[in-house]
């Protein structure tokens, strides 16, 4: 269940209202970079976390905390409007290079769309994606996504604090960007706790004899012969980061030959020339269904479908 007490987290003031200012705060709300991602990032994950409990009390009241971010800006976009209003009321037609200006600056849907308020958008106009909300059901993989949403998070933070002269605005910054440092800082904690480099690589709980040793420990380099040496450094030479192999640096060699498609069938409505093209196959594809090898449940799951309709239409 989710409560408020209609109090701002912080306190929020505009000492010189800037609708261009309201514009760039956007971004703090929709952007990729924002609140409303780290919020429904941290939610999504609790809401489905299955492991130690503490961890889905972190995630569940740092998501909640979010959302009272969310709330902040959102307040701090209104107040910046404020200078707008007379612009509004003098039109684009206004004499006023002031009114142009702020007119000019003014993100229109803020006063179109939600009559001088924040939306859910970015700096562009852009809805935000829920796409970019990461929940994989892997603690390790989610901290380490949380980890960098928290680094993007406080490094718009700090651009929009070095943009904005305004009191107010630059406190209300100070403090968010100080919560961005806690919020890096509890989700690296975690990864700590969980393990650290131990738990590489994720998830630590494949069994590692099954991935290719080849290639697991080896940077690939794609450069041409002619083209800029292979990059070196704490990646390409000595112990892994999991203690588990030996970094080395190699060329990428095309080790899977060319991929060749068959050629359509007459069904596809594709055209005449593609459909007798040669009747030809693919050396990548079996002319007989391969043997089950084992382990494919999608497979089981399919002969099993099959059998069923097979026995329907029988
Ligand atoms: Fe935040």
């Amino acid at each position: 269940m989710f409560y408020t007490d209609g109090q701002l987290q912080y306190k929020v003031r505009v000492d010189s209202p800037n609708p261009l200012f309201a514009k760039h705060l956007q971004q703090a709300i929709g952007g990729v970079e924002g609140e409303i991602r780290v919020a429904m990032q941290y939610l999504f994950q609790a809401w489905s976390f299955r492991g130690p409990k503490r961890y889905k009390d972190l995630l569940l009241q740092t998501g909640t905390e979010e959302l009272a971010h969310i709330e902040m800006l959102c307040h701090a976009v209104a107040l910046n409007l404020e200078g707008s209003k007379e612009a509004v009321k003098e039109g684009v037609a206004a004499k006023s290079p002031i009114m142009q200006a702020m007119l000019g600056g003014m993100m229109p849907r803020q006063y179109l769309s939600s009559g001088m308020g924040a939306l859910p958008v970015d700096a562009d106009g852009m809805a935000f994606d829920m796409s970019n909300v990461y929940a994989s059901g892997n603690a390790g993989a989610d901290m380490y996504a949380n980890v960098a949403a928290e680094a993007t998070g406080r490094t718009l933070a700090t651009r929009l604090y070095n943009l904005t002269d305004d009191p107010g605005m630059k406190d209300m910054l100070a403090f968010l960007i100080a919560r961005d440092t806690m919020h890096q800082q509890q989700w690296l904690a975690v990864i700590e706790e969980i393990g650290g480099v131990n738990a590489l690589p994720i998830p630590d709980s494949f069994p590692s004899d099954q991935e290719n040793q080849d290639f697991n420990y080896t940077f690939l380099s794609t450069s041409t012969p002619d083209g800029p040496p292979p990059p070196e450094g704490r990646w390409s030479t000595g112990p892994s980061l999991d203690g588990r192999g030996q970094f080395s640096s190699e060329p990428a060699r095309p080790l899977g030959g060319e991929p060749i498609l068959p050629s359509p069938p007459p069904e596809s409505m594709n055209q005449t020339a593609q459909i007798q093209s040669g009747g030809h196959g693919s050396p990548q594809l079996g002319s007989e269904r391969p043997e089950q090898k084992g382990g494919g449940m999608l497979e089981t799951v399919k002969d099993s479908m099959l059998e069923k309709a097979k026995d329907k239409l029988s």
